[in-house]
């Protein structure tokens, strides 16, 4: 079957989007050259919330589908994060580096309040803290703006260290107990995520293997950390006698190739999208490898920016984005009990979460 989009329909967890999303809504400002996609899949556990992506996109399309995955991936996330907040996304078409400007910016937030709070948006890949500012003087529904301006500021603070509490629930889960000490862990990506993943995995006691496609990355790790190890790439890094792999960079490191040369018993990451196409967490499963579901451990991003709607304080965001242990423990104990991967037992979790919670807004509260 194929909706609207002419995309057709899949119900299989975050990884396959296209499927009954409450609203998607294509918004255009010739003058200023917006153009951008915002897509709500559902509002069960509240206002949806989610990242605007400034991307130059082949066509509308590509920006499409991306919209609907994405949108989809943060209904599950922001639900098994505990949040009140149902999953959406944003995305613009264009080179941010060419495109962005004051009046396509506000012009977007404008569309941003026309949803009346149904949407809110934050950061993602393209914009930033400082565009956020901007969005924010047409719209309140914004999160992720500076600190000058009551904002959380840089999401990849509380990411990192969500990833490294996933981390360590991996390490109780599979050695009993939960620290990286000892450990070698290679961390693909070293930008604001990676690098920060980094020093609490150094702090841990952790000997860290690196790769990065960037200089500069590499070159801020090693003034940081002069103990860690450069390697060339994903395949080297990989082919390691590491414990643990950690997909820092963008979506698909865990590929065929990825999956069958892993030495790791762990992986653990803060990249979004990691796995490269459905199935591959049942590779992961086969080899006994312990794959901990990206959106889980890295939804502390969303937990410091979504802090803001209530006044932002990050003692209180922090101790939110220290219950990822628990909840990643949990999954790896469900997907034990009930046979299937972690994976799967996340989106289990996360479906059951927006069901149950999100049934009691039936309850008639009278006028
Ligand atoms: N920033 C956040 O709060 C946040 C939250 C949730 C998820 N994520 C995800 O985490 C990942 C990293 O985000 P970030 O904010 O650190 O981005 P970033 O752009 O700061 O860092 C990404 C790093 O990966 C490197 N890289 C790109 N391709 C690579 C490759 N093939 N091999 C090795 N390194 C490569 C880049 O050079 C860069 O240093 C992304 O997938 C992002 O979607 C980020």
């Amino acid at each position: 079957m194929t909706d609207v989009f002419g995309l057709s329909h899949k119900d299989t967890g975050p990884g396959n989007a296209q499927v009954s999303h409450e609203q998607v809504v294509f918004c255009a400002d010739e003058r200023s050259g917006l153009r951008a996609i915002i897509a709500i899949y559902n509002t069960a556990l509240g206002p949806a919330l989610g990242g605007t992506r400034f991307y130059p996109y082949e066509d509308e399309q590509a920006a499409l589908a991306d919209v609907l995955n994405l949108s989809r991936a943060m209904a599950y996330k922001n639900a098994l994060a505990g949040l009140d907040l149902g999953g959406g996304k944003a995305v613009i078409i264009g080179d941010p580096d060419r495109d962005k400007s004051e009046a396509l910016l506000r012009a977007y937030g404008r569309f941003v309040q026309s949803l009346g709070g149904r949407y809110y948006t934050a950061c993602d890949v393209g914009t930033y803290s400082e565009d956020m500012d901007l969005v924010a003087r047409e719209t309140p529904f914004v999160t992720g703006r500076t600190v000058a301006h009551g904002g959380a500021g840089d999401s990849s603070i509380l990411t990192a260290f969500g990833v490294f509490q996933g981390m360590r629930a991996a390490a109780e889960h599979t050695y009993g107990t939960p620290t990286l000490r000892g450990r070698r862990v290679g961390v693909e990506g070293v930008g604001k995520v990676g690098h920060r993943l980094v020093g609490h995995l150094i702090e841990d006691g952790a000997e860290v293997v690196v790769c990065d496609v960037g200089e500069q990355a590499i070159e801020r790790v090693r003034r940081r950390h002069p103990q860690v190890e450069v390697v060339a790439g994903r395949a080297e890094m990989v082919a390691q006698d590491i414990d643990v792999f950690a997909p820092c960079a963008l979506g698909g490191s865990l590929d065929d190739a990825t999956v069958a040369a892993l030495r790791a018993r762990i992986v653990c990451g803060g990249a979004n999208n990691q796995l490269a196409h459905p199935g591959v967490e049942k590779q992961l499963a086969e080899r006994g490898i312990l794959y901990a579901p990206d959106y889980v451990v890295n939804s502390g991003g969303v937990i410091q920016v979504s802090d803001e709607i209530e006044g932002f304080k990050m003692e209180r965001a922090q101790a939110k984005a220290a219950q990822i242990f628990d909840m990643t423990l949990k999954i790896f104990r469900m997907a034990d009990e009930e046979g299937v991967p972690p994976a799967v037992a996340a989106d289990r979790l996360a479906e059951r979460r927006m069901s149950e919670v999100g049934r009691i807004r039936a309850i008639w509260l009278g006028r």
